[in-house]
């Protein structure tokens, strides 16, 4: 049976840490609203206790995207009162409100960090719980760095926070060092202890990908328990970013068999929700991204296209309506055959052409298409325009 898999989408927390990428209070109801729609599960909005405005703008997306809505608002605080209290009193609003606290577990963050020892950095992450536990019944519990700790360290925080009240505990991979097969056996030793622990807690992983592997290790986690994943659109986030939602939740989708789970995300949305971002933040996407890039579903060679024109599956394993794009595109280049170029004209409306024509005009449009990198459509009219022109 498939198994959900939870969607909490940092693209407004995480995402915004990105140079450059700071919303105004307008966008960033834009994106929560689109956020809404492709239902992911929980929004983090912000991390109100850094300013006024992002206080102010957490606060207005709990009120006008979580109120009378299950969807979850939360925000990010260190474990600190004040921090606490921010969130505290911006997600409130909501009618599923969440606090998030984060503090780190591994030896270089509790010793050249906080300068403290495991045990005091333990006991102000429990304080921490107990203290957001006062203000709401729902508190995350990060524990920052989780792959380069000592795991019997981070085990002992990990029962320590669900003692202390933590209904979720999320293991971040913070600088994106974790390997899959590492990263999906801790998971799923943690996974072992804490269903025993307590099997209403949600185990939650939240990847970078430094090493160009936070898909990839956010994937080995689900496979080996995660009951949720943190991820941003387009896969924005600090340095080199998050693991994408839309590379996450794709994968599922595509391979039902090999992840037997599946999230709530309404795929159809993925696209609209990708360029809002990309277009809001000012942040291009990269054209060989996974899933939103520009040339994700576009073929450009020959034989691809002759491929992809008698049967989708030959050169495609998504559907491109399914994320919401429209059509397959086929790029016409020099490299395109005769199969391609037809069907490009005969969607133009011209498909009139007898075999001895068509010749004619595929032979202009190789001399073209040799003179330039891609032939757009109204290089096609042009063609037939000639064409007709020296008749
Ligand atoms: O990367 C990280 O560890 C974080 C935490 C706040 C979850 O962003
Ligand atoms: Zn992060």
């Amino acid at each position: 049976m498939s198994r959900k898999i939870w969607v909490f989408d940092t693209t407004l927390r995480d995402g915004e840490q990105v140079p450059g990428a700071k919303l105004n209070l307008y966008e960033k109801l834009e994106v929560a609203k689109q956020l809404k729609k492709l239902q992911v599960d929980i929004i983090e909005a912000g991390f109100p206790s850094s300013s006024a405005g992002d206080f102010n703008a957490v606060q207005e997306i709990a009120k006008q995207i979580g109120q009378n809505s299950n969807i979850m608002i939360t925000a990010l605080a260190r474990a600190v009162k004040g921090d606490i209290d921010a969130v505290y009193e911006s997600v409130r609003h909501a009618q599923n409100p969440l606090i998030h606290i984060v503090l780190g577990t591994s030896n270089v963050h509790v010793e050249k960090k906080f300068g403290k020892s495991k045990q005091q950095v333990l006991d102000l992450g429990v304080e921490a719980v107990r203290y957001a536990k006062t203000l709401l019944p729902e508190v995350q519990y990060s524990t920052e760095d989780a792959s380069r700790a000592d795991f019997e360290y981070l085990w002992s925080t990990i029962e320590a926070m669900v003692k202390a009240g933590a209904t979720m505990i999320n293991v971040p991979d913070t600088v994106g060092f974790a390997e899959p097969e590492q990263f999906g056996s801790m998971i799923y030793k943690i996974n072992d202890r804490l269903k025993n622990l307590n099997d209403q807690v949600l185990l939650s992983v939240h990847c970078h990908n430094d090493l160009g592997m936070a898909t990839a290790n956010t994937l080995a986690a689900i496979k080996n328990g995660a009951d949720k994943v943190e991820c941003t659109v387009n896969g924005i986030g600090e340095r080199a970013g998050n693991a994408a939602l839309e590379e996450v939740v794709m994968a599922l989708k595509t391979r039902p068999e090999v992840y037997g789970a599946h999230t709530d995300i309404v795929t159809t949305e993925i696209m609209n929700t990708s360029r809002m971002v990309s277009g809001f933040m000012g942040l291009d996407v990269q054209v060989n991204k996974a899933i939103t890039g520009e040339n994700a579903f576009a073929h450009s060679s020959g034989i691809h296209q002759d491929g992809l024109i008698k049967a989708r599956e030959t050169y495609e394993i998504i559907n491109p309506a399914d994320i919401g794009l429209d059509d397959m595109e086929l790029v016409l280049t020099a490299r395109s055959g005769r199969h391609a170029v037809k069907t490009m004209f005969a969607k133009l409306g011209m498909n009139q052409f007898t075999d001895e024509e068509f010749e004619v005009i595929f032979a202009e449009f190789l001399t073209l298409a040799d003179t330039k990198k891609e032939v757009y459509d109204h290089d096609l009219y042009v063609i037939v325009e000639n064409f007709y022109k020296q008749r």
